[in-house]
């Protein structure tokens, strides 16, 4: 039977890629985004071009009740979820005393930590009794260092991964797996949304679409030239 898969921020860089990468395999999606508008045209795109079933909800994930919504209509509407991708999130940069204000450190917080673990607390507990079911959680490089000026954004990526990692451990034996995708810089709406453009990372940024040899040749390029500098 073909998987459906739940996908937060389905219509960004990242989201993108795992409808598309999904779909790809007949399986259906469940769209989540706070525009309706770009989910209703998602949605049409997907199901049109994979010929697979597109359900979309519309909803603020930086708000309490985001999370509880999507599985209550989830519910309601009889949508089993196989796979659960929390992959909305996003990033922010200044001054965490004096220059950011508790409203967008909070809402970051939100997004990146409050609505993925609320969503894990809903669905872990079905898939477990179905001995079936896999989270992917997007996290990012900034998990494994501190971010000074960045300071929440990649607070909330060390949690992300630290979670899932205990989770998996948790869940060993049950069928169930999660994973937490830590990806570099990307060509994405990422760094645009938190201002983070004139960035040197972005400069190198790849993108998440990049056919595998050009990432292959791309990574062997980059270790070439990290050994060279030594
Ligand atoms: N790009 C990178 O370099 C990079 C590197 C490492 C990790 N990541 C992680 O990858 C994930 C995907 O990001 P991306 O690179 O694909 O960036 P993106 O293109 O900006 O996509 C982010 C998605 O999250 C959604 N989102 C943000 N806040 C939301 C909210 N309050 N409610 C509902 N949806 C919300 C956005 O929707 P709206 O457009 O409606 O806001 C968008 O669809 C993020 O968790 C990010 O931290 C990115």
């Amino acid at each position: 039977m073909q998987k459906t898969a739940l996908i937060t921020g389905s219509y960004g860089g990242l989201g993108t890629c795992f409808v598309e990468l999904h779909a790809a395999t007949h399986g259906d999606v469940i769209l989540v985004g706070r525009s309706k508008e770009k989910l209703e045209q998602q949605k049409q795109y997907v199901e049109k071009t994979y010929s697979v079933s597109a359900h979309i909800i519309s909803v603020d994930l930086s708000t309490e009740d985001a999370a509880q919504f999507i599985f209550d209509t989830c519910k309601l509407n009889g949508w089993s979820v196989d796979y659960l991708i929390n992959n909305a999130g996003f990033g922010g940069q200044g001054d965490f005393a004096r220059e950011r204000t508790m409203e967008d450190d909070l809402s970051m917080i939100a997004v990146n930590i409050a609505t993925p673990t609320r969503l894990c607390k809903l669905f872990l507990p079905e898939f477990i009794k179905r001995g079936s079911g896999k989270v992917l959680n997007v996290s990012s490089t900034a998990a494994v260092m501190p971010g000074p000026l960045q300071a929440v954004y990649y607070a909330t990526k060390s949690y992300l991964t630290s979670f899932s990692n205990a989770l998996w451990r948790e869940l060993k034996g049950t069928g169930v797996t999660v994973t937490a995708l830590m990806p570099g810089a990307m060509e994405t709406g990422f760094a645009k949304t938190g201002g983070l453009t004139e960035m040197k990372l972005f400069a190198n940024a790849v993108s998440p679409m990049m056919p595998k040899k050009a990432m292959m040749d791309f990574v062997y390029s980059q270790q070439l030239a990290g050994s060279a500098k030594k």
